[in-house]
């Protein structure tokens, strides 16, 4: 376990490995309304928000065809978060929840996902709906949303 740095009560703080075991490559970056981690919204399911999904130019051939699906899943990099805690106490409850039982984004590889509206696509910028990460935060890939096969709505949740 790691020494006590900036935990709050009940967090549990990890040494995290000294090296990586696989790289990514940034292909964009989420432009949003959101300055700072502050302004933004707590989840998108709580942000009617629209934002601009701009991917590099190298990328653009892969978006052939996502004009056919209404929405898509955006896999980001919350760059602004740190990486050690493996339990956490969120702001919104009183007591530790483990990490992977969260949807924080502090977590050891900390990937965003969100399922966005899109709204129109034009050369290599999406415009969507639904964003929740600051203005600037880099995209890690894109997904077509599958209402068949992605949503699970009686799903139980705490
Ligand atoms: C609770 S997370 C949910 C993210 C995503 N929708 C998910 O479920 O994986 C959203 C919060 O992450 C924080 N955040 C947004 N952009 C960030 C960034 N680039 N780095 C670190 N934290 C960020 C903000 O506090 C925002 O309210």
């Amino acid at each position: 376990m790691a020494e006590t740095r900036d935990v709050r009560p009940g967090e549990v703080a990890i040494d995290l490995p000294a090296g990586f075991d696989a790289g990514v490559h940034f292909i964009g970056r989420i432009r949003t309304p959101f300055k700072t981690r502050g302004d933004c919204p707590r989840n998108t399911a709580q942000s009617d928000a629209v934002g601009r999904v701009e991917v590099e130019a190298r990328y653009w051939a892969g978006l052939k065809d996502l004009e056919l699906y209404s929405h898509a899943i955006l896999l980001y990099w919350m760059d602004q978060a740190r990486r050690d805690l493996i339990q956490q106490v969120p702001a919104h409850l009183t007591h530790p929840r483990g990490t992977f039982a969260l949807r924080s984004p502090v977590r050891p590889n900390p990937i965003a996902l969100a399922v966005v509206e899109i709204i129109g696509i034009e050369g290599g910028t999406l415009t969507v709906r639904h964003v929740d990460c600051i203005d600037g935060t880099p995209l890690l890939d894109i997904k077509p949303y599958f209402a068949s096969t992605d949503s699970v709505p009686d799903a139980r949740r705490p």
